[in-house]
């Protein structure tokens, strides 16, 4: 099986027998701006090699993790958007989704705590709360290194450690991941002797998982980063040839498109297993940021199901028919749980006795597949062996690939994002920065 497959039956009626091929030369041309680095925003391509081009860095990322695992019980990771998204989305993805609250009751590992994705002062305390009395460490990350979000509630984080450890005992366990050269926080780590790690110039923050950025904190998790990164080599491997009947990616990055040009403005990503979450989170900001520009671009949304049909099925299934779904089916889930047969069947489900509770996720899916596409949402699936580190690494490459080429036929910069900065300029002035 490919790391990643593609299924588009789910929308054959409205991506015809060939509508893929009349985007042939199309899918052509945006893979020669892509692997020949000619398109728009060629200076910040770093992503499409990255795996390979890992070097001591590296190692220095998985000693400095082993380290934390060692002194710290909590790790607090201070980031936003692309230097958050990514180290979230597949520590969820590939860990006990309690191991948290474990680590923080002392029965092992550390525990991986977000903040600076906010400005909320609420949240802010109750981790400053949960870290006071435990060992911790921080790695701030900030490519800018100037972000108001991370440095706000870095300046707390730097006190509390300064207040329990010094200011050199502090300086320890801070992890600074930004610029290598430039910004305040590069200044200050440097000022300071924090260990830092780069964050290259080329590789913008949305397509920055594979760096530092996400590795130090996925490895702080216990999760095997060589195994992530061997997964996005294999997928690599797998999106050198052109014809969309051979890539996944490429047929995944034509279908989209197809839809779009079809009308479709929404592509819903939606997920079985409650550990995809924050992969779709991290999914909304690639697409997000890489295509809405100049007026167009699908709104990447997302779903959690069946959760979410629950409480979003009815428009889905009735309301306005702007969207279709791209499903990401896992195929062998981490584990299963067998139904059990009740003498009484008070509830009535003795006819699932005997099958796993993934036999029945799996039919939900199936049915709901059918529903929506009976009410006009064509349904496009994305399937995963398993819910591994391979498999993750694979996904992350499968989608930063398609994003590239998908952008590129939409005729955008994929790699840019001037639209970021209009809420802070705003910001700045109500808050009377200085010029
Ligand atoms: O992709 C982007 O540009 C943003 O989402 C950034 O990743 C986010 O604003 C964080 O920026 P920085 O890493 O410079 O603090």
């Amino acid at each position: 099986m490919a790391i990643v497959e593609f299924d588009m039956s789910g929308a054959e009626k409205n991506i015809g027998a060939g509508t893929i091929d009349s985007l042939k030369q199309e899918i052509k041309e945006a893979h020669e701006k892509l692997v020949n680095k000619t398109g728009a925003g060629n200076d910040f391509l770093g992503w499409y090699d990255l795996p390979f081009q890992l070097g001591d860095e590296y190692e220095r990322v998985k000693a400095a993790a082993k380290k934390i695992r060692s002194d710290s019980q909590v790790l607090v990771v201070v980031g936003i958007g692309g230097s958050y998204l990514g180290a979230r989305a597949v520590i969820e993805a590939l860990t006990d989704p309690f191991a948290n609250a474990e680590a923080l009751s002392g029965k092992g590992g550390t525990a991986v705590i977000f903040a600076g994705n906010s400005i909320s002062p609420v949240y802010l305390s109750s981790v400053l709360e949960l870290v006071k009395d435990r060992d911790f460490s921080v790695n701030v990350i900030s490519k800018s290194g100037t972000t108001t979000e991370p440095a706000v509630t870095f300046r707390f984080f730097k006190e509390l450690l300064e207040k329990k450890y010094g200011r050199s005992g502090a300086a320890k366990r801070i992890y600074a991941t930004t610029d290598k050269a430039r910004g305040a926080l590069k200044k200050m780590a440097d000022a300071e002797g924090y260990e830092t790690f780069v964050i290259p110039d080329d590789v913008g923050g949305r397509f920055s998982v594979l760096t530092p950025v996400g590795l130090l904190p996925i490895a702080v998790a216990g999760i095997d980063t060589d195994a992530l990164i061997a997964g996005a080599k294999e997928a690599f491997g797998e999106y050198g040839d052109v014809s969309p009947e051979k890539n996944e990616c490429y047929r995944y990055a034509a279908a989209r498109t197809a839809l779009y040009r079809q009308g479709k403005s929404v592509e819903l990503l939606v997920n079985y297993e409650p550990g995809l979450h924050s992969v779709t989170e991290w999914w909304k900001q690639l697409y997000g940021e890489s295509e809405g520009k100049d007026g167009k671009g699908l709104f990447p949304a997302g779903c959690d199901f069946t959760t979410d049909l629950h409480s979003m099925g009815q428009y889905i299934q009735d309301g306005v028919r702007l969207m279709f779904e791209t499903a990401i089916e896992v195929k062998e889930p981490a584990k299963d749980l067998i139904i059990g047969e009740d003498a009484d069947n008070c509830d009535g489900l003795n006819y699932l006795a005997g099958r796993g509770m993934d036999f029945v996720n799996k039919q939900a899916a199936k049915g709901t597949a059918m529903a929506h596409i009976d009410g006009g949402v064509p349904n496009l699936k994305i399937t995963i062996g398993k819910l591994d580190a391979r498999s993750i690494g694979g996904l992350i490459y499968f989608f930063e690939r398609a994003c590239a080429i998908s952008g590129y036929m939409l005729g955008v910069n994929p790699f840019n994002q001037p639209g970021v900065e209009a809420y802070k300029k705003n910001m700045f002035r109500l808050l009377g920065k200085p010029e």
